[in-house]
């Protein structure tokens, strides 16, 4: 599976958004992870469908949109309409998940179900065959900066081994806490899209989308 990089424009400036989105798109980084927080399911508020469809047009990237949200089932026409190419939401956010698969791929789009770092695989483990990507939360949802909780790299591994088990192509994504030192770890374990926030936006934009994904071809 090929390897992708997803910067969280999370921790990004945002006087100069769309410049910043064009360096990481320059640097070779092939999605743009946006991160939707309704202050509920998380305890803060970061941004929404405004934002989405202004930057839509900031660069032909993936849009990989993150809901951090309840009942992200009232949300997913609009973030479709918005710009969004891959919709993922949270296991524990939905009261009916099937539903919110089958809305997001009736738009034509991807979707994506979340676990946080506490919620097992095994939780996910009927949707398995429904969705095209597996988001494994490697710190709690909410900030952008924390660190990689190691506890999550068994998850990653049983991820991919379920996935494998039963012969399909989902992507397993991780997202929290990725630096130069680790990204490693995550990928070994059978991770294929890496999301980065502050390894990303902290220092020079394009030498860091360049190393990290420099990464990709020594693991
Ligand atoms: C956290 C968000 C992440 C965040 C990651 O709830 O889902 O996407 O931006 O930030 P870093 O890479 O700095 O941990
Ligand atoms: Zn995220």
């Amino acid at each position: 599976m090929m390897n992708i990089l997803a910067p969280s424009i999370l921790s990004a400036d945002f006087t100069i958004l769309g410049e910043q989105i064009k360096e990481t798109e320059a640097a070779g980084a092939q999605y743009l992870h946006f991160d939707v927080m309704d202050g509920l399911f998380v305890p803060s508020i970061s941004f929404g469908l405004p934002v989405l469809k202004s930057i839509r047009k900031a660069s032909n990237q993936v849009y990989d949109v993150h809901l951090m949200i309840e009942e992200p089932i009232r949300y997913i026409e609009q973030f479709a309409e918005a710009g969004a190419d891959i919709i993922t939401f949270h296991v524990e956010a939905a009261s009916d998940p099937r539903e919110v698969i089958d809305k997001i791929h009736s738009l034509g789009k991807k979707a994506g179900l979340a676990i946080k770092p506490k919620t097992p695989v095994e939780a996910v483990k009927s949707y398995i065959e429904h969705i095209d990507m597996l988001l494994v939360m490697t710190v709690e949802p909410g900030f952008g900066g924390q660190k990689y909780i190691d506890e999550c790299t068994d998850k990653i591994r049983e991820a991919r081994d379920l996935i494998k088990e039963k012969g399909l192509s989902v992507d397993v994504e991780i997202d929290g806490g990725v630096t130069m030192n680790n990204i490693n770890v995550p990928l070994k374990a059978g991770a294929n899209v890496i999301v980065a926030g502050s390894a990303v936006f902290n220092g020079d934009i394009q030498e860091n989308v360049r190393s990290l994904m420099a990464e990709f071809e020594i693991v």
